[in-house]
């Protein structure tokens, strides 16, 4: 048999690229290509064969404009009332808020957000990566905007930042900053129910056991901020982005 001639680096036929990037089995991209539904560069391409760089290549698919990235790594603005588990239960998953072709690669969410919580998620099918964002090693900060059922105090804030035990581990636990967050015109602040905290480590509702632990009760919690990536300003809940180089999340 003829051997098959060695491709350049980085490329691959594209049906093969389709099928990576999640456009269903090899048989159904192979269809889309040949039945003139998939174009490169605004152009039809019907030859599953055709090689084309794996990476940034712009396609459209079945009208759906598609950037292809080998590897995904997308942030969400969770909306309350997903759950962040692959096998969710009493409420729909965060998945939902994909598109098909992300939902069937496998994207996992890097750490979990509470069914409850909304803000800042990111997720991937990169595995080092993911690893690399959650692991406890790699100090990555998240930022927490906690709305508290009672005044927060500045000595609360100080527990936080010494350490506070947690039923599960003998260990303190502290947040890397802790403050009250004052609104513009509140003279004395006293009564502040808006606390901001980061935290390095990614514990099991470790927000809510941390807060509780110091007296207080979280009615609210809202994740701003991983790494040195903020949540935008535009990104409405719900909806979701893919960050190009996961430099602008690790610090
Ligand atoms: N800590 C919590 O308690 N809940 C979250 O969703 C995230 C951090």
């Amino acid at each position: 048999m003829a051997k098959k001639p060695r491709l350049p680096a980085g490329h691959a036929p594209l049906d093969q690229i389709l099928f990576a990037q999640g456009f269903g089995a090899r048989r159904t991209c192979e269809g889309l290509i040949l039945h003139g539904l998939v174009q490169v560069n605004g152009e039809v391409v019907d030859d599953p064969d055709a090689v084309f760089p794996e990476d940034g290549l712009v396609l459209s698919v079945e009208g759906q404009p598609w950037v292809t990235h080998v590897r995904a790594l997308v942030m969400l603005h969770k909306p309350p009332g997903y759950e962040c588990s692959l096998k969710p239960g009493a409420w729909p998953g965060v998945h939902n808020l994909l598109p098909a072709p992300l939902r069937q690669r496998g994207l996992q969410p890097v750490g979990r957000l509470d069914q409850d919580t909304t803000g800042l998620l990111l997720m991937t099918d990169d595995g080092p990566l993911l690893h690399k964002l959650t692991s406890p090693k790699h100090h990555v900060p998240k930022v927490y905007e906690v709305t508290c059922k009672h005044p927060v105090t500045q000595a609360m804030c100080d527990k936080l930042l010494k350490g506070v035990v947690l039923d599960d581990d003998p260990e303190p636990v502290a947040a890397a900053a802790a403050e009250r967050v004052v609104a513009e015109g509140d003279e004395t602040g006293a009564e502040t129910l808006h606390l901001r905290l980061t935290l390095l480590q990614g514990k099991y509702h470790q927000v809510k056991r941390m807060v509780a632990a110091v007296g207080n009760r979280v009615e609210g919690l809202h994740r701003s901020q991983i790494g040195r990536l903020t949540l935008p300003a535009d990104l409405a809940p719900g909806q979701w982005r893919w960050i190009d180089d996961p430099a602008v999340v690790l610090p």
